[in-house]
């Protein structure tokens, strides 16, 4: 216990008094006009239910919410009234809206909640047993789930390690994150129960992974481990899932990498559209995360000289004589390619174009003699 009451109750005597004042029915009611505003309302869609978007109105609205709430830092929900002066100061970091805002955030919410699965009973575990997958390519694969399981652990640690630090007037973002760590628990769960159903277990933890891992967890800001894990570092896996997907050893992974992808997508349109945010109301941050992504692409980069290619290889081949692996590279090449273009299409969105300039991803494309001509997997 490291916070005490400033009163000890039990030797307050204004406390008892007013207690057996209540007893006795002499009650305030003060609390019962608390000069909030008072709105009723109503689902848009009754099929879809009353949202949170329906409640963005008035003083109980976000879009009034302006850069600089001068409201409470405790746990007064937005609408509420409350005493500034006697409420718990819970010293919340981020209090400005665009340290942590992002368009569509409550819709991002919504389907975060309409859309959670189970990785117990969702994925037809029993069916991996019809497929005979060659050994190293089950092989190949366990060691891209123990990749996968890695970063989602991380990528559920981050929202929780952001999430109680945030104002509670923006608690369309908490809870949107607070559904990104429950979501990439689940994909923790569904990778690390893959690989053992698979026979093989787990295989290597990759040190390049865990550095850049790592930097992401310590970012200076959220908008910085934002930016390195939502935009950077998220899109790169869903491009990985959905390569994953197509070069899955079964339809039981097929169905895994759609379940995950479904939410991995949303988690970077959230980066995206944070980013998009930032930009458009805080231009003046742009140095700051050129500065942050100069440092996550050079960490991104560590990972293209890791067991995780070599079992993307593996995987992609199908296997491991000089024929499978040289077909193998083709269609990692093509992965990587995917992977930089659809990082770049990310920042245009954003409105980030002039960070395509400063990449160093178009040195690394470069360096390792890959361009669009290497396409190799079929849309
Ligand atoms: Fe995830
Ligand atoms: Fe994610």
């Amino acid at each position: 216990m490291s916070y005490y009451g400033s009163t000890d109750y039990l030797e307050n005597s204004d406390f008892l008094l007013r207690m057996k004042d209540m007893r006795k029915g002499n009650l305030d009611l003060g609390w019962m006009k608390a000069g909030t505003e008072q709105i009723e309302v109503h689902a848009s869609s009754a099929k879809r239910g009353l949202t949170y978007l329906d409640l963005n109105q008035g003083s109980y609205g976000y879009d009034e919410l302006a850069e600089i709430p001068r409201g409470p830092r405790g746990a007064a929900p937005r609408g509420a009234s409350y005493e500034v002066d006697n409420q718990a100061d819970l010293g919340p970091d981020l209090n400005l809206k665009s340290d942590v805002w992002a368009y569509k955030v409550a819709s991002f919410y919504e389907e975060a909640v309409s859309r959670q699965w189970d990785a117990t009973t969702d994925v037809p575990w029993a069916d991996l047993d019809k497929y005979d997958t060659p050994e190293e390519v089950e092989i190949a694969f366990a060691q891209l789930c123990t990749f996968f399981t890695e970063v989602e652990m991380i990528a559920t640690d981050l929202p929780a390690k952001w999430c109680w630090r945030m104002n509670n007037q923006f608690h369309e973002v908490k809870g949107f994150i607070a559904s990104q760590a429950i979501d990439e628990a689940r994909h923790a769960e569904v990778f690390r129960k893959r690989a053992l159903a698979g026979g093989v277990g787990l295989m290597q933890a990759l040190p390049q992974a865990e550095h850049s891992l790592k930097a992401i967890l310590d970012s200076d800001t959220y908008s910085e481990a934002s930016a390195f894990m939502h935009l950077l570092a998220e899109g790169n896996i869903l491009t990985m899932f959905r390569f994953s997907e197509f070069i899955s050893p079964t339809p039981v992974d097929k169905r895994m990498f759609q379940l995950v992808m479904q939410d991995e997508a949303r988690h970077v349109s959230y980066g995206l559209q944070h980013l998009k945010w930032i930009l458009d109301n805080t231009p003046e941050r742009k140095e700051q995360l050129h500065a942050a992504l100069d440092e996550a692409e050079n960490f991104s980069l560590s990972q293209f000289d890791s067991a995780l290619f070599e079992a993307m290889i593996v995987l992609a081949g199908k296997g491991t004589s000089p024929e499978q692996i040289k077909r193998g590279i083709e269609i990692v090449g093509t992965l990587q390619v995917r992977q930089v273009e659809e990082y770049f299409q990310r920042l245009r969105r954003a409105g980030f174009a002039e960070r395509i300039e400063k990449s160093k991803f178009r040195d690394l494309l470069a360096a390792v003699s890959l361009n669009q001509q290497d396409a190799a997997i079929a849309s």
